[in-house]
């Protein structure tokens, strides 16, 4: 029987699968550091990592020569914490979890958006605290959402099924900045550059992937295109935001508010966006659905099966 990591606890339903197909070991220690990557890179035939799994190019590196694994089967349709190339190299295939994860991720985006507007955060503390005296005609009022601008960063899978619910859930204009010309089946704009796009909006909304191509993008020039009115919302990965910048242009009131789901260095937050009342944080949730993880893990466990049967893993990067 191959062996099978499991590098966190997944639905029960998944790991019993697993356990039919493979010899599975569950790690219940957390994120995988680069030297745990590296180990168990040499001691099992397959992986199912999950995010913060460090499995670096000195991961690949350190565990050469004596490499056992051949699959990552990937949970998260991000794999910014996977050197491909590395692995690549290493003859590692690696797959991730695409598609499951839209609709999921796009909810919470639109979560951040109305909670930021609506200063959602600061209403939940002020009930909390004992200290609400009630209906005030001018208390906490936060900035209308239908029918604003929305600008999407990166109009991929994500950023479509945001920009989809901002445009026929709340009549939003749809504006986007990606790499490449993109056609969408609803109105939507593209923009020639990001800052045209981050200027234009009144809710900026990152969801380009993660990795080298996009770290920092979002940049003190990008983020002082906005306007002073407008909302920053991320849910892609923290490091395509510079986060310094970003707590800058916050404070400098630069930008009117953000709401997070992503940071830089998790599961790090910064004390000044703890202590700013016009941030909404939540703690990585995009794909946080009993349903998403359920169908995240089925399809990971699926790649691996793949792989185990000679076949091609359905969903390789
Ligand atoms: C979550 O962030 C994922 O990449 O699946």
């Amino acid at each position: 029987m191959k062996t099978l990591l499991i590098t966190r606890p997944i639905a029960e339903a998944v790991i019993d699968q697993a356990r039919e197909l493979f010899d599975v070991t569950v790690s219940e220690t957390g994120a995988l550091d680069e030297a745990a990557a590296e180990q168990a890179l040499q001691s099992y035939d397959a992986i199912l990592p999950t995010l913060g799994d460090l499995f670096s190019a000195q991961a690949f590196a350190g565990a050469a020569g004596n490499m056992r694994c051949k699959m990552l089967g990937n949970f998260g349709v991000g794999y910014n914490h996977i050197d491909v190339a590395a692995a690549k190299q290493a003859g590692v295939l690696v797959s991730n979890t695409p598609d499951v994860l839209t609709d999921a991720t796009a909810d919470i985006a639109m979560t951040l958006i109305l909670a930021t507007a609506r200063r959602a955060g600061e209403g939940e503390r002020l009930v909390r605290s004992g200290n609400w005296g009630g209906f005030g005609p001018k208390d906490l009022l936060g900035t209308h959402v239908t029918g604003k601008t929305v600008g999407i960063v990166g109009m991929g899978r994500i950023g479509q099924a945001i920009a989809r619910r901002c445009h026929f859930g709340f009549g939003m204009n749809v504006v986007f900045y990606n790499r490449s010309a993109k056609t969408v089946d609803f109105p939507a704009t593209q923009l020639p550059t990001l800052a045209d796009t981050m200027g234009a909006a009144d809710f900026v909304v990152v969801a380009t992937p993660g990795g080298a191509a996009t770290t920092h993008l979002i940049d003190s020039a990008a983020l002082s295109a906005m306007k002073p009115s407008s909302i920053f919302v991320n849910i892609s990965r923290g490091e395509v935001v510079d986060e310094p910048a970003l707590v800058a242009a916050l404070e400098a009131g630069q930008i009117a508010g953000a709401g997070l789901d992503v940071y830089e260095n998790e599961p790090v937050v910064p004390d000044a966006l703890k202590a700013m009342d016009h941030c909404v944080l939540l703690p990585h949730l995009g794909s946080a659905t009993v349903e998403t993880r359920q169908a995240m893990g089925q399809m990971a466990l699926d790649n691996i099966i793949a792989w185990s049967n000679g076949n091609a893993p359905a969903q390789s990067v």
